[in-house]
């Protein structure tokens, strides 16, 4: 018998676009979240008589009797950095498979290192960041290093945001977790390991429609997900591409940042400001202004010589619609089969590249 979706977060912005994800795929989650109120409400929109159950972070125990050994713990509860570490306990300790939604870099990074070697121990897949950030990249480089063939040993990958994008098309909670972000250390995978750098460190362009476009570098799942589906590789480089002229500027305020950082006392500064600026839970787009934005993804593999051995491009829905569907097809396809290994898995690991590629399809992404 399938395990429970527990939908940890339901009643933030991103947490009800995944329960309505997740009912239109015909599934039955229990929605938890801190308002016993606010659960109702969303049970009653949604139809169905689903069950629902109040937990808070701050009283752990509410949060660890949410889930039971098969069940699903998916969790939109951000930013991550702050209140992330609970939820993937929860499972650990249940036995129950784990899906979220951040796409902070020190918790990826924390989920891979720290709950990782755990959750292989007790033969759970825990998967960390199966939304928009960072799945579909993973998607994109998995089929280039497929074309590309035994020679490829580094992959770059690019994000770009299509028509209508603008700080309004950012949910608070997204503000808020990149807030946290900016004051952190990042991290890149080269020359065949994991390192610690900053954030935006370099810089390139991508050809697309014949427009040169650049990004900045950026830590994700990438780097630890590639690496373990395809061992050969040597480098993996994350570029994020929503910041067009601002690019440069970016680089050098991150190098800036990086100095300022080790001044004693500056980096809890910089997050306590962060946080004060920047407020979650304070929405997102609505479904008109997500219709008018969209997305872009491109991968390209490379040989040790620097030559470019093949291109993959994904396009189709903005982010949150993505996230929405990604994280609804992956609760469903792991409480229904599990996932292929146990530990803390990249998007590849955990459902195999043709499955992933289905889902990410059913999501809205597809090749173009
Ligand atoms: N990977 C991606 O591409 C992607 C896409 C979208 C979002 N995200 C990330 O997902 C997270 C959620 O984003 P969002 O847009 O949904 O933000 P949001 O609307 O601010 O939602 C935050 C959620 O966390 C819950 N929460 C906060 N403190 C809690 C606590 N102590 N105990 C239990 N729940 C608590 C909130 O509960 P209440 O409802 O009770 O306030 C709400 O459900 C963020 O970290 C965001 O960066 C990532």
């Amino acid at each position: 018998m399938a395990g429970r979706i527990v939908l940890f977060g339901a009643t933030g912005y991103t947490g009800r676009l995944t329960a309505e994800a997740l009912v239109a795929r015909g599934q039955r989650p229990l929605l938890a979240g801190r308002s016993g109120d606010r659960l109702a409400a969303l049970a009653a929109e949604l139809g169905g008589g689903l069950d629902t159950a109040v937990a808070d972070v701050a009283q752990p125990q509410s949060v660890f009797e949410l889930v039971d050994g098969g069940d699903v713990m998916l969790t939109t509860v951000g930013p991550f950095a702050r209140w992330g570490d609970v939820a993937a306990d929860a499972a650990l300790a249940a036995g129950a498979h784990y899906l979220d939604s951040t796409g902070e870099p020190p918790f990826i990074r924390r989920v891979f290192e720290h709950f990782g070697p755990r959750a292989r121990q007790a033969g759970i897949g825990m998967v960390t960041a199966f939304g928009y950030d960072w799945v579909p990249g993973n998607l994109a480089a998995g089929l280039a290093l497929r074309d590309a063939g035994e020679e490829a040993v580094r992959v770059d990958v690019g994000y770009f945001v299509t028509g209508e994008a603008g700080m309004g098309s950012f949910s608070g909670g997204t503000k808020a977790s990149v807030a946290g972000v900016m004051a952190a250390p990042a991290f890149a995978y080269r020359d065949g390991a994991l390192r610690t750098v900053r954030t935006a460190d370099r810089l390139r362009n991508f050809t697309l429609r014949g427009r040169e476009l650049p990004a900045v570098t950026v830590g994700s799942s990438e780097h630890f997900g590639l690496p373990q589906a395809a061992p050969a590789l040597r480098d993996v480089n994350v570029y994020l591409g929503w910041f067009g002229p601002f690019s440069r500027p970016l680089q050098a305020f991150s190098l800036l940042g990086a100095g300022a950082m080790k001044v004693p006392g500056a980096s809890g500064l910089t997050a306590r400001l962060a946080e004060r600026l920047v407020k979650g839970s304070t929405g997102g787009p609505g479904p008109e202004q997500r219709a008018r934005a969209g997305s872009h993804i491109v991968a390209e593999a490379y040989d040790r010589h620097g030559e470019q051995l093949s291109t993959v491009q994904l396009g189709g829905v903005e982010p949150y619609t993505f996230t929405a569907g990604i994280l609804a097809w992956g609760a469903r396809r792991a409480a229904e089969a599990g996932m292929l290994e146990s530990g803390a898995l990249g998007p590849l690991a955990a459902f195999g590249l043709d499955e992933l590629e289905a889902g990410c399809r059913e999501a809205g992404l597809t090749r173009v």
